[in-house]
């Protein structure tokens, strides 16, 4: 039981950077598009306005900055030790995860705030996991065991789900997912 709970405490921790630049980007969003109001080839929004320049920013900022804290707290030495690099790599790709998917679904037609699902909740992970296997891949092997990666997949929807209802009623976010 004890094992249980250390081993899903430290995927939560491991990922905690790319957890807090993903919502941040939402709190701190606003004004001029990444995309400059754009259309790509189909004619539609390349990423549209939901994708903005401060989400990014605010998002990677704190994103490095809670990893930062993270890799001076006593902490990591029992949940998992980052690295700068690594800190990085979660949150830059975690953003670059959400900014491909509204590509994706603006290709598909998807209006700003469309849902969909599994992809909403999961693409700041792949986002965060592919960045920094590719960059860092012997620091990702040895983190994140499969078990770990299982319970990021499977408690990240639901973490998402309760952050983006707080968000809504807080009025940060015009849809709840
Ligand atoms: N946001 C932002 N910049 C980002 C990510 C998010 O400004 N890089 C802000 C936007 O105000 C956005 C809100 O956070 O509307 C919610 O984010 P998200 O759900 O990812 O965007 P949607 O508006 O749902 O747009 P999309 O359909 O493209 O996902
Ligand atoms: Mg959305």
């Amino acid at each position: 039981m004890g094992v249980m709970i250390e081993v899903l405490f430290s995927a939560l921790w491991l990922m905690l950077p790319a957890y807090v630049a993903n919502p941040m980007a939402v709190v701190f969003g606003g004004g001029r598009p990444i995309d400059l109001g754009r259309n790509f080839l189909d004619g539609r929004r390349l990423l549209g306005d939901g994708k903005t320049y401060r989400g990014l920013l605010g998002g990677l900022l704190c994103g490095v900055f809670i990893g930062f804290v993270q890799m001076n707290t006593l902490l990591s030495y029992y949940l998992g030790a980052h690295t700068l690099s690594v800190v990085c790599t979660l949150s830059i790709g975690a953003l670059m995860g959400d900014l491909f998917e509204s590509f994706i679904k603006r290709r598909l037609g998807l209006q700003r705030g469309a849902e969909l699902p599994l992809a909403d909740q999961l693409d700041f992970v792949a986002g965060a996991f592919l960045l920094t296997y590719l960059l860092e891949p012997l620091w990702f092997t040895a983190n994140f065991t499969p078990v770990k990666l299982l319970i990021v997949l499977v408690t990240t929807p639901i973490l998402h789900r309760i952050t983006n209802i707080i968000g809504y009623r807080m009025k940060l976010k015009k849809e709840p997912w």
